[in-house]
């Protein structure tokens, strides 16, 4: 783009930013970079039992324990975009995107999780929104599993069962097959680290164990494997001739210590290491980060176990989990204040002590309402700063960044957030120069947000959850978004160079 005359004198007359923006940027985000918006499946899919759909992990859960959930709600109905896709992409169409990340309900295409038998509705309904897709010019993110697993397979033991990671593999399989001439970039798995605590360290998600010191870090293994298994099935059959890329998504928040002191820093380091090299060293470097394998085995043995509650890697698995990566896929939304406790409580096997440190978030952070969710727009550069340096995965794509609130149209907080976040990722890119390529907003709608039900709205586009009809209404933050895309600016006005 050519720097007109008047967008000079905008910039140097100070009208590029309004009151509160002074750190925001007025450059143009790059003519490549992908601006798109994502959902998962069963936060918007609904249609939970319908055209021979089968029965998945959360179903279950909030059938069977209603109560797990702030609202007594569930994914049931959802946002209903298994009978609404068509106009979940005419709003995309409308923000101008060109990348929906969305994802494949398992069980939706394999009922039991298994390939033996296939439902050709669900394998319909996904081909009919990538096609729906297409005609609009936009390209699908696809993530293959996003919390969801098929309950039959959980009753085989789930993430603990190292078969799980051959059903992946066959499931993986099959959706490269079916729809993998449609799909440049696949994720196999959302987060595992929060599937590990969160579905098998505390009741807090389907299935809703409590395995805190062990089952947590097996099941990360079996998902890193599966991961693995999928990537090479992706790389050996289906990469020739559908020239894709694919990767897994991880999360975390920026830890940042709490003082200078060198206790704090190695805390925040030791932090980022348990909390998101458990899962990236092995992908990206090879093998569980070191302070794990030293911490855990030493806490093992003084717990009086004989063996260490971190599962070993064999340099066979070694070498099959790493460089299964064509990008990194990166869940960020807010940061940390990591403080130095002494590792001296060896009461319980728990990943918490395994790991020590305290976490607090500074008072000036601007806070959502939700508990673990801060307006802390430094830590994306600063995090994706530490990945490129330390994984150097060649290119990063920032699967979900969102605010959470409980407004309704109006949502100010929201727009201050991703324009607080896009600049900072922005000075990453432009002055750091780290290969972001992408960023696809979470979410394109106020959907079921796990144990919160629908008390806690994500979305830029507002859903009524008490209209049959799942009514769409745009946000302010909607709008904002749009005239990011279309302008790739996130002030008034932008200039080329500095
Ligand atoms: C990450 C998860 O992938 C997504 O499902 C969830 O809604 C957001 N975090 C917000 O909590």
């Amino acid at each position: 783009m050519n720097l007109p005359l008047k967008t000079l004198i905008l910039f140097f007359t100070g009208c590029c930013c309004v009151v509160g923006e002074e750190n925001i940027t007025n450059r143009y985000f790059p003519e490549t970079f992908q601006f798109g918006l994502a959902s998962a499946a069963y936060q918007v899919e609904g249609g939970w039992n319908e055209d021979g759909k089968g029965e998945n992990i959360w179903d279950r859960f909030l059938h069977e324990q209603p109560n797990r959930t702030t609202d007594g709600k569930n994914g049931d109905v959802a946002c209903d975009s298994y009978h609404k896709w068509k106009e979940d992409v005419e709003l995309l169409k409308e923000f101008g995107v060109s990348v929906y990340r969305f994802s494949i309900s398992w069980a939706r295409i394999l009922p039991d999780g298994s390939a033996n038998r296939i439902n050709q509705p669900g394998v319909d309904y996904y081909l009919n929104l990538l096609k729906e897709l297409k005609a609009n010019n936009i390209e699908p993110l696809v993530t293959l599993y996003h919390w969801d697993l098929p309950q039959h397979l959980s009753e085989l033991g789930g993430w603990l069962n190292p078969q799980i990671a051959d059903y992946f593999g066959e499931y993986a399989r099959v959706a490269f097959s079916l729809f993998g001439d449609y799909v440049k970039r696949w994720a196999t798995v959302n987060e595992p680290k929060s599937t590990c605590l969160l579905g098998y360290g505390n009741t807090m998600d389907a299935p809703g164990l409590v395995l805190i010191g062990d089952g947590i870090y097996q099941c990360a293994k079996i998902q890193l494997l599966a991961h693995a298994k999928a990537y090479h099935i992706y790389d050996k059959e289906f990469r020739p001739t559908q020239k894709g890329k694919i990767s897994l998504v991880l999360d975390t928040p920026w830890n940042e210590p709490i003082s200078d002191s060198a206790n704090d820093k190695e805390a925040a380091e030791r932090e980022m290491q348990f909390g998101f090299g458990w899962f990236a060293n092995p992908v990206y470097l090879g093998d569980w980060p070191d302070v794990m394998k030293e911490r855990i085995n030493n806490r093992s043995s003084q717990e009086g176990i004989g063996f260490s509650r971190l599962p070993e890697l064999s340099q066979e698995e070694i070498d099959y989990i790493n460089g299964t990566f064509d990008y990194f896929g990166l869940n960020i939304y807010t940061a940390l204040l990591v403080g130095y406790i002494p590792d001296d409580d060896i009461s319980v096997p728990n990943y918490w002590l395994d790991k020590g440190n305290t976490l607090s978030s500074d008072p000036s952070w601007p806070a959502s309402s939700t508990d673990w969710l801060h307006y802390a727009p430094f830590a994306m550069r600063k995090l994706v700063n530490y990945i490129n340096d330390l994984y150097k995965p060649g290119e990063i794509f920032i699967t979900e960044n969102g605010w959470c609130d409980e407004e309704l149209i109006e949502d100010p907080d929201r727009i201050r957030y991703h324009k607080g976040y896009l600049s900072s990722l922005l000075d990453a890119i432009l002055i750091d120069k780290v290969n972001v390529v992408g960023y696809t907003a979470w979410s394109l709608l106020d959907n079921f947000e796990w144990t919160s039900g629908y008390t806690q709205r994500l979305g830029l586009i507002y859903v009524d959850h008490d209209s049959p009809n799942r009514t769409r209404t745009w946000k302010s933050s909607g709008l904002y978004y749009k005239k990011v895309v279309e302008t790739r600016c996130l002030v008034d006005t932008c200039i080329d160079e500095i």
